[in-house]
């Protein structure tokens, strides 16, 4: 049938490869699950754009292996092929039709951007910093809040403005369908609005050192008064560094800041189960800042102080300068650094567990 009818042919097996094409992308799962009021427009949008990818695949694929199978050279045919010019009504079609095509995902792409984009009132704001290798986020219209796990409340509006203190990174959750890149000197904006309760990744999508792979947070979607809660707690937590919150034990507190300023993704330590191997261990931490802060004239709590705030000054042999964030001192009230401290010499001193 190839041989006697071959557009009638080609026609019916691109038909059938366009189906099967078409029902194979939509069959996929694409995306991880719907988190924000963006997610719905934005996965039908891509859906579109996959649907239409299909048959101008196959059209083109068809027309090019069909082209290799009729016009293939004779055995014993060496002559050039002969001349042609070209054929200018085709190819005014091939251009006009894939314009037509271009400009209307271009429209429909603007549409969907201009909703997703709108500005809207009682908006959060959050400000989102990036930095070799950690997210951090503040509150700044709720007492300047900071943090390192980000949390919002559901159905409410957020506008992020997302900044960097070094290099380029790009703040991503996925469950949202939001995405920008930080840019050194600039402050980029994105706004979503969360609509299912839960915990979602936090991503940098842009390579930016060698710690990229471990700049993955979290963010927890709760309910606006269990937001309001936390909030509370978390500015309770800057003036007393979280002792009420963890029941008036500051060993449980020092071991929660720990891990939510994020020290576990990079040091060891023992007590707090941590193995992060970015930075120096931090089991034999007692001793070490005796010895270390003796020459310098510093007691083993002003060293520890001052290495968690001023990292640069203190660098531990076999670790480059600029590797630990410098901005401690600002995302920790006295107050934590204080329990942090505390925490960090009690656990790793003589007559604790190690
Ligand atoms: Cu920050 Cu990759």
């Amino acid at each position: 049938m190839l041989r006697r009818r071959p557009l009638l042919a080609l026609t019916l097996i691109s038909l059938v490869a366009t189906a099967v094409g078409i029902a194979i992308v939509l069959w996929i799962d694409w995306f991880p699950s719907q988190a924000s009021t963006a997610a719905s427009d934005i996965d039908t949008l891509y859906d579109v754009l996959l649907v239409i990818s299909v048959p101008i695949f196959v059209l083109v694929m068809a027309v090019a292996l069909y082209s290799v199978y009729a016009f293939r050279v004779k055995p014993g045919d060496t002559r050039d092929g002969a001349p042609i010019h070209g054929n200018t009504r085709l190819e005014v079609i091939w251009v006009t039709i894939p314009f037509l095509i271009v400009t209307a995902l271009a429209i429909y792409g603007w549409i969907v951007l201009v909703d997703i984009e709108e500005s809207k009132a009682d908006a959060l704001v959050v400000d989102v910093t990036g930095q070799q290798f950690a997210w951090s986020f503040e509150y700044p219209d709720d007492g300047e809040v900071q943090v390192n796990q980000l949390v919002l409340p559901k159905d409410r509006p957020v506008e992020f403005r997302v900044h960097t203190l070094d290099v380029l990174h790009d703040f991503w959750v996925p469950d949202f369908r939001l995405k920008t890149d930080a840019v050194p000197g600039l402050t980029t904006h994105i706004r979503v609005t969360p609509n299912r309760l839960g915990a979602f990744p936090v991503v940098c999508a842009e390579l930016c050192g060698i710690g990229h792979s471990t700049m993955r947070q979290t963010v927890r979607v709760v309910e606006p008064a269990e937001f309001d809660d936390w909030l509370a707690e978390q500015q309770q937590t800057d003036e007393d560094g979280g002792v009420e919150a963890n029941g008036g034990d500051p060993i449980a507190a020092g071991r929660q800041l720990f891990d939510d300023t994020g020290c576990n993704a990079c040091h060891m330590l023992a007590d707090a189960g941590a193995t992060g191997q970015a930075g120096p261990s931090l089991d034999d931490l007692a001793a070490q800042a005796a010895q270390l802060g003796q020459q310098q004239g510093m007691t083993p709590e002003e060293y520890v102080r001052a290495a968690i705030v001023d990292p640069d000054a203190f660098v531990v042999e076999g670790f480059q300068p600029g590797l630990m964030p410098s901005n401690f001192g600002d995302q920790l009230s006295p107050a934590e650094i204080d329990t942090l401290v505390e925490y960090l010499l009690s656990v790793t001193g003589e007559g604790s567990t190690q």
